[in-house]
């Protein structure tokens, strides 16, 4: 809860105005994290604390535009079944006043401690960052102290984004920045009782460890150890399209590599993006109460589309990813839905199929669903699946194209990635999103789309004779 009643009764009384029309716009997520109303961001301040998952976000509850943001709060106990709790943070100090921006959660001595950056403009649109601390001792309501990291030398206001974790006896923050020569950093400050902190140094950034020109600002770091690897999860501003890559406006990927905090070093391999799709960015990640690091993103881009929604008309805009269990294979990170949603699967519909050349499998589904195909022998082209008539899945001359109609409404525009085989999809459809995993979650592709509501139709085709188990379960809540 946030230390002033009379936002909370604002934040409040939006909510309540706009509640009977958002749940009944077609096009309300079921089993995502969206905002009760207004516009959602990122995921911020992840944390499984005193037995309940913690997933604040960055929220405007008062329009659907981005502006001065307050983190909004869910919690859960079993990471699919999610209670809206009161704001966490407002941004009404001098030093968050035009938003409490993104940052992370840790827990200490029993209690929570928030990070997150206080933006601030001037008069001249002009902005100043700090690096701001609030902590809480049950998880619910927080006493803001401030800023503890102000921005150090050799860098501009695009400063933010902290991300803190306990290495050995120290307390590490990484944040994303830009330099003043206008090149993306990922910087590390260093702290021994959380309110004080140093500026360490970069440990990795644009131009840096041979990456060459790599965007102009870094957004919402994020760096842990994972099955023996060090890997840097960051959101590179400024990259150009190449080939099939980086063809969203922002990128959010990630390096695997080692981190010495001691020599304040990352050596590192070459950027991957985290997944395929139109929309994700500023995903975070937390460890679990059974040791599984979780990964959040947010199902959406800020760019010239972001407008173009048509969920605006009801007040709200965005929504959060399904969770995600990472593992790393082989250099690469590896996604799969956290398997508690299993338990939201209603009745299965399973089939055996058998299609010869060209045949097409025609099934019904459910507007929330998880659809699963497996083939009984890897395929290696000619595969097509459209569903709900808006997104067309295909796989041929080894890539995976990801297809949908724009949302302007003109035309359709596709997303793609090289992909050798195709053994298996779990595709996890809701109202207006799909999260599709493939070959056990080697790729992954996030998109909105916001399809006739009528239409709940998938057709597939295989160009070979091919067979496949089919499985699809309504999802409830
Ligand atoms: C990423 C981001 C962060 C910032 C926040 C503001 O989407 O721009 O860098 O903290 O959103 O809402």
């Amino acid at each position: 809860m946030v230390q002033n009643m009379s936002y909370q009764k604002q934040i409040d009384e939006q909510i309540e105005g706009n509640r009977t029309s958002i749940a009944k716009d077609p096009h309300r997520l079921q089993y995502h994290l969206t905002p009760p109303v207004g516009l959602l961001n990122d995921p911020n301040g992840l944390i499984h604390f005193k037995d309940k998952y913690h997933v604040f976000f960055q929220w405007n509850p008062f329009e659907t535009k981005h502006g001065k943001k307050s983190w909004g709060h869910y919690t859960s106990t079993d990471l699919i079944h999610w209670t809206l709790e009161k704001a966490a943070l407002a941004p009404d100090s001098w030093y968050d006043k035009d938003g409490c921006y993104s940052g992370s959660a840790i827990e200490h001595e029993g209690r929570m401690y928030l990070f997150y950056t206080g933006n601030v403009k001037n008069e001249f649109d002009e902005r100043s960052t700090y690096q701001c601390l609030a902590v809480s001792d049950d998880g619910m309501t927080f006493e803001k102290k401030g800023p503890v990291f102000n921005l150090p030398d050799g860098y501009t206001p695009h400063f933010r984004d902290p991300k803190v974790w306990k290495d050995g006896q120290e307390w590490l923050m990484v944040i994303g920045a830009q330099n003043s020569k206008e090149q993306g950093e990922a910087v590390l400050a260093k702290s021994s009782n959380l309110e004080d902190w140093k500026f360490a140094g970069p440990i990795a950034g644009s131009h840096m460890n041979g990456l060459g020109d790599f965007g102009y600002m870094w957004e919402c770091p994020d760096l842990f150890h994972l099955d023996g690897k060090d890997i840097l999860i960051v959101c590179p501003q400024g990259l150009g399209a190449e080939g099939d890559r980086y063809k969203n406006l922002y990128q959010a990927g990630y390096f695997v590599g080692t981190f010495d905090g001691e020599a304040i070093r990352y050596d590192h391999g070459s950027f991957s993006e985290l997944d395929r799709g139109f929309d994700f960015y500023a995903p975070q990640t937390m460890v679990d109460g059974k040791g599984r690091r979780i990964l959040f993103g947010w199902m959406g881009m800020t760019d010239d589309q972001e407008q173009n929604q048509p969920t605006i008309k009801q007040k709200w805009i965005h929504a959060l990813t399904i969770p995600r269990v990472l593992k790393v294979k082989d250099e690469k990170v590896i996604q799969t839905p956290v398997p508690e949603l299993e338990e939201l699967r209603g009745t299965k519909i399973g089939h055996e199929v058998t299609l010869k050349d060209g045949e097409v499998f025609t099934e019904t589904v459910f507007p929330s669903s998880e659809v699963t195909v497996n083939f009984d022998a890897p395929l290696i082209d000619g595969f097509e699946l459209e569903i709900r008539k808006d997104i067309r899945l295909v796989f041929e001359k080894g890539r995976f194209i990801v297809e949908r109609k724009s949302f302007s409404g003109n035309g359709s525009e596709q997303r793609a990635v090289a992909l050798k085989y195709l053994n298996s999809l779990q595709i996890y459809i809701d109202h207006s999103s799909i999260e599709i995993f493939i070959n056990g979650g080697e790729e992954v592709f996030t998109c909105r789309y916001f399809p006739d509501s009528e239409n709940n139709i998938i057709r597939l085709k295989v160009e070979e004779a091919h067979s496949f188990d089919l499985c699809h379960w309504p999802l409830e809540k």
